[in-house]
């Protein structure tokens, strides 16, 4: 097996073709014909290099205070298990990594970790022909920032299997839309497979201003869909507004207090939820015939105190939404359509810069419902 990155030119070299000692580079030595001696291949002098080499990382670490994130040096040792190396250009803040230094947030398995559940930057060294060093990549999901050291360091290894060739976006437009971006993507796509069109009616999303509803806006009314905007914040019709809502709401239900009744009056024709809980129960009542909610979150809790009612009397459908396993397939093919298609107009509008230094300030934002967006981790040139 070649491995492209191999058929580099040697520095003192004129001869550019290079031959391994069994007619290809898969050895590790390339055989020089100018020099007539084997050289080691620049893969395998990165690969050799990354052994031994240090570098910063922002590590979550388990203390009597909670969970402290700290700016550290760290081994080669840190890079997980892959044959895929990263240089990181940027991750982003999610939910998820907000979860990452909560105690008891339930996400990671064990501490120190290096947190970042979005990994986008350029590949440094591969193992794999599929990737050549230069390549423009996401990784995401799967164990990454979790079990397996994520984004927030100025490289990353992970499997091949886990990253996605950035072909239709480049690398800040795809950090702007990270894993809350794909899951409005997947949410989005779940909800046309079923088909639904614009004709059907309007389309209701919740958590508006979160990373999953505020693209998900974006992407829904450049699809041309009637979107109706809930959020918490009274602030945000501007910008709701802006990103193509039709029309912007409260929090659902009206009265939280207020018991739920199985069946209320049909009000959407679809929605993409990210809250859970009792606003979920709330929207399943109130969607229209054949309906569908596509359901990826629990900022509001994750019980759901419904019915059947919905199902059996209106065939409305719960779809459930994970991106953290979506066979790669499907994700490359997500990828590539929202850099096309599903490209959100407004990105610009929606995101917001903060160097890798400033996580945990964002994060703990996230924490507190104050963060509106999607928020950039600078990574590369900010420690
Ligand atoms: N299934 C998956 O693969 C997947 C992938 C990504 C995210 N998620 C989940 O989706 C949810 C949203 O993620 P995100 O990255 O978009 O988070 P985010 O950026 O923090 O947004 C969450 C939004 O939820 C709303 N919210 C917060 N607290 C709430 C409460 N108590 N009741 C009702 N709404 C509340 C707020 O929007 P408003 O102020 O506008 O109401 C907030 O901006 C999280 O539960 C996350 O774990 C799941």
């Amino acid at each position: 097996m070649c491995r492209r990155s191999w058929r580099r030119r040697c520095a003192s070299s004129t001869d550019s073709s290079w031959i391994g000692p069994c007619g290809c580079s898969a050895s590790g030595w390339s055989w020089c014909r100018s020099s007539a001696r084997f050289i080691a291949a620049p893969i395998a002098r990165a690969a050799r290099m990354l052994e031994s080499m240090e570098f910063l990382a922002m590590v979550a670490h388990e203390s009597d205070s909670g969970i402290v994130l700290a700016r550290q040096q760290v081994g080669a040792d840190f890079l997980g298990p892959g044959d895929v190396t990263i240089k990181v250009h940027y991750s982003s803040a999610n939910y998820k990594d907000a979860l990452a230094i909560t105690p008891r947030g339930g996400v990671v398995r064990k501490y120190p970790i290096i947190p970042g559940i979005d990994i986008i930057g350029e590949v440094f060294a591969t193992d794999v022909d599929d990737f050549a060093p230069g390549d423009l990549v996401v990784a995401h999901g799967y164990d990454i920032g979790v079990s397996h050291n994520g984004g927030f360091a100025e490289y990353a290894r992970v499997p091949a299997d886990w990253v996605v060739k950035l072909d239709t976006l480049n690398a800040r437009d795809a950090a702007a839309l990270g894993t809350a971006g794909f899951t409005a993507a997947l949410s989005v796509q779940s909800l046309l497979d079923r088909g639904l069109t614009p004709d059907d009616g309007a389309v209701l999303v919740t958590g508006a201003t979160g990373g999953v509803g505020s693209v998900a806006v974006d992407i829904l009314s450049g699809l041309g869909f009637e979107v109706i905007a809930s959020t918490g914040k009274t602030d945000a019709g501007d910008l709701l507004t802006e990103l193509g809502a039709n029309e912007v709401i409260g929090r659902l239900p009206e009265d939280p207090e207020a018991k739920l009744r199985p069946l209320g009056k049909a009000q959407w024709a679809a929605a993409v939820d990210s809250v859970g809980g009792k606003s979920l129960a709330y929207i399943l009542s109130s969607i229209g015939y054949g309906g569908a909610v596509a359901v990826s979150g629990l900022t509001g809790g994750s019980d759901l105190p419904t019915t059947v009612m919905p199902f059996i009397l209106r065939g409305v459908a719960l779809l459930g939404i994970d991106s953290a396993y979506v066979p790669i397939d499907r994700r490359r093919e997500l990828w590539t359509k929202l850099g096309k298609e599903y490209r959100p107009q407004h990105l610009s509008r929606l995101e917001n810069y903060a160097p890798i230094t400033d996580a945990e300030k964002v994060l703990r934002a996230i924490q507190g419902g104050t963060h509106s967006g999607r928020t950039i981790l600078g990574v590369a040139g900010e420690f």
